[in-house]
Formats: structure tokens, C-alpha cells, sequence
């Protein structure tokens, strides 16, 4: 899917030059640019700032040293967190020949790619391994017989499936096989002549505990001893896919601390793993402010309810199956707070983003300010009810090649 990209803003926050230390907090767009950035645009907009987008993948970067950070798109697959990301030396995971084409047009290197939907037509493969994308995921051996055809240009990853209750999303209830399907599936790929490269899983989007990579880099060590004694052709990768959570309304561990059990895990791995990632909500999450207005107002059974120009339908879609508790606030601070109720813009019912959040009494025209709005919310926005998504505003995109070429 296409995402507009529509204003690049280079404004003089925190410009974060190459190799410099992480600053702890992501500096958010402050609300005078807000309102200067409505005045010039309107609302709704998406504010994606890519200081933000860098902080956390050098953040992420730091926390698992040797470990290759390929972004996941899905989240956000925005041309300009693609480029931001590609020169901090980031590599990419692909899932669909969109994205495919999205990193291509944004000139990625194709080895520094991967496509790890588990199941995918043939166009997909085709799309893909003519861009120059060569590694893929199966998770059965319908999907492995597939590469059949391919079998001169691919490397395969078996996915495992480890299953996570606990998780916004548990990815393994759709995809990953077991660790004796995984051998099952190595064992037919050595007989028709396909190379598996190594392993791969994901714990479960927003992931609270590390202890599920643990487990799960536990599993795949003795698949990978398993492989070696059985005399199959050795496993040279581990990827321990996405997951990585962040703080929406409640705390999570920070970063270093929650990635120092997946390190000494990894440790235990044989020296001649090769470690990978697909980080996707981790890197994008507090990159976007979403910015949106109140159009019309009513009391109804004695709350106020607000109707907002945005809604469950775009910007705030991630609320119908992420369950991700946005910090949500009117951008007036001042004023007595009720209970009230923030409404998007449809005609449905069910597009309420807020039926109990304390706001003071708002004008029409007001704004209302949303953070850590950047994964997995304009990527699955719609237009329902001809109601236009949000616009994006690009903010310091720009700084860091001129620090890296002034
Ligand atoms: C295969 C795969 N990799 C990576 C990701 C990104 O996961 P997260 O955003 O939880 O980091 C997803 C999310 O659905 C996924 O399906």
C-alpha cells in the first residue's frame, strides 16, 4: 500500500549526526510546530519524525550488538523511514511485492533484503528474486516445493512457531511449524536440492517479556544441533524476528535491559550463527504524532462528545486489533476535565477512538494530539466514507545527510 508522502519539513530539533550517542528521550514536536504545521496544512495529519526513527534503531542496534536489524515495512511503510534507514546501514524485510517495489524505488541494495511471508504466490517470489531478493521463508512443505523451480538462486529460512498469549499479536497461532516439522521440512529440501539457510521465528508483535525469545533461541540451538548430527547441510542463520515492545500506556523494560537475556541466549549459539532481526513497531512507534481536529460536538447522556476528523477508520485503525493504548490528549490543557468521548468522523458506531477520556471543554476547531501513533495505524487506514487519510508531514529528514556531507 502506498502511503503519501506528501511535505518534508526540516525543522531545528535535536539533529542526531552519525554515530552519536542515543539521547534517552525521543523529542516529540513540540505544540507550537503543531499549530503551526495546521495552519499551514489543516488536519488530520501524521507528524513522522524521522530523529525518532533513527534513535530507536541505533537504539535497538546498540541493545543487540552483531545482530543484523532488518526493518519490517508492514508497520510503516513510508518512503521516507526507508530512506532514513538505509543510510543508518539499515537492511530490510519484505513481505509482499509492494514492499519490494518500495524499497527498490528507494534504491535498498537487494542484499540487504529479505521476504519473509511464510506463504506467497508465485508472482510474489518471482517479483521479488527479480529485484535481487534471493532469502524466503516456508513454514510447510507446500510452500517449500514452490522453490522447486527456483531452487539455483534461493536460500530458505524454516520458521518455527512458538506460541505467545500474552502478545498483541500472537503470530505463531498463523504461521511457524514445530522443531520436528522443521527437521521434516530440511531433510525434503537436502533431496530436492533447495538450500534451508537457517531458522527463523516471531515471538509476537509487542512481546512484554524477553524470557519468549529465550525459549524460543533455546528451541531453535537444538534444532540446529539436530540438523548437524543428522548430517544435514549446517544452518548458518538464526533470525529471531520482531516483537520488541515499547511504552504505550504502560511501562515496558527499556531496551538494553530487555535485550540482555536474548544476548547471553544467543551466546550459547555455535560461533558459525549468523544473527539476524525484523524489527518493525520498535524502530516506527514513537516516530508519528498524529494530529486531528474536532469538527462537531454533543452531550449525550450527559457526556460530551467530540467528533474528531479522524478516526478508527484511518490514523486510529491499530485500535480495532492492536490494542495499542495511545497517550491521547487535547492539545488546550487548560480548563476543569470531564469524562468525555472522542468519536471519528464516519457514519459507523463503532468509530469511537475514546468512550472515557478526561478532556476540559473544547471549541470546534481544537486539536487533539496523539503519540507513538507510528506503527501499524496509517498502514491500515482506509478512505471509508470518502474520508481522506490523514496527511503526512515529514519533519528532519534531511539533517542527517548534511551533517554527514557539511
Ligand atoms: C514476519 C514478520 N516480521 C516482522 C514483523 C514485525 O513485528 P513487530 O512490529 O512486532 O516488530 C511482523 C509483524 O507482523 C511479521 O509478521
Amino acid at each position: 500500500m502506498a502511503l503519501s508522502t506528501d511535505v518534508t519539513i526540516k525543522v531545528p530539533a535535536a539533529a542526531v549526526a552519525a554515530n552519536q550517542p542515543i539521547h534517552d528521550e525521543i523529542a516529540q514536536p513540540s505544540n507550537k510546530l503543531i499549530e503551526q504545521l495546521v495552519t499551514q496544512h489543516g488536519a488530520p495529519l501524521m507528524v513522522l519524525d524521522c530523529d525518532a526513527v533513527r534513535c530507536q534503531y541505533r537504539a535497538l542496534s546498540n541493545a543487540l550488538p552483531g545482530v543484523t536489524l532488518h526493518f519490517a515495512l508492514k508497520p510503516l511503510p513510508h518512503a521516507a523511514v526507508v530512506r532514513t534507514l538505509l543510510e543508518e546501514g539499515a537492511s530490510f524485510d519484505l513481505a509482499t511485492s509492494g514492499e519490494v517495489d518500495l524499497v527498490a524505488s528507494q534504491g535498498v541494495p537487494s542484499e540487504r533484503t529479505i521476504h519473509t511471508h511464510p506463504i506467497k504466490r508465485d508472482a510474489d517470489i518471482r517479483d521479488a528474486l527479480e529485484y535481487g531478493c534471493n532469502v524466503f521463508v516456508v513454514d510447510n512443505i507446500n510452500e517449500l516445493e514452490k522453490f522447486i523451480a527456483y531452487k539455483e538462486s534461493v536460500e530458505i529460512l524454516v520458521r518455527l512457531s512458538f506460541r505467545n498469549a500474552d502478545a498483541f499479536a500472537d503470530l505463531s497461532k498463523k504461521f511457524g511449524c514445530s522443531p520436528a516439522m522443521a527437521i521434516e521440512i530440511i531433510t525434503y529440501a537436502k533431496q530436492l536440492g533447495i538450500r534451508i539457510k537457517g531458522l527463523s521465528f516471531h515471538v509476537g508483535s509487542q512481546t512484554a517479556s524477553p524470557a519468549k525469545y529465550v525459549s524460543a533461541i533455546e528451541a531453535c540451538n537444538l534444532v540446529i544441533k539436530n540438523v548437524a548430527e543428522l548430517g544435514l547441510p549446517a544452518l548458518s542463520t538464526l533470525d529471531i524476528g520482531g516483537g520488541f515492545p515499547v511504552p504505550y500506556s504502560k511501562d515496558v523494560l527499556p531496551i538494553d535491559e530487555f535485550c540482555a537475556p536474548i544476548n547471553d541466549a544467543l551466546a550459547k549459539l555455535p560461533d558459525t550463527i549468523r544473527v539476524i532481526a525484523e524489527p518493525g513497531r520498535f524502530i516506527v512507534a514513537s516516530c508519528v504524532t498524529s494530529v486531528a481536529s474536532v469538527m462537531g460536538q454533543a452531550v449525550r447522556e450527559g457526556k460530551p462528545w467530540y467528533y474528531l476528523d479522524d478516526g478508527i477508520y484511518g490514523s486510529f485503525s491499530g485500535l480495532m486489533f492492536d490494542e495499542a493504548a495511545y497517550p491521547i490528549d487535547s492539545l488546550k490543557q487548560e480548563g476543569a476535565r470531564v469524562e468525555s468521548v472522542l468519536a471519528g468522523p464516519t457514519c459507523d458506531s463503532i468509530d469511537v477512538v475514546s468512550d472515557a477520556i478526561m478532556l476540559p471543554k473544547l471549541n470546534n476547531g481544537d486539536l487533539i494530539i496523539s503519540r507513538m501513533m507510528g506503527a501499524y495505524t496509517l498502514a491500515t487506514a482506509t478512505d471509508f466514507n470518502f474520508f481522506k487519510r490523514a496527511e503526512v508531514i515529514v519533519l528532519n529528514e534531511q539533517i542527517q545527510s548534511q551533517v554527514l556531507t557539511g
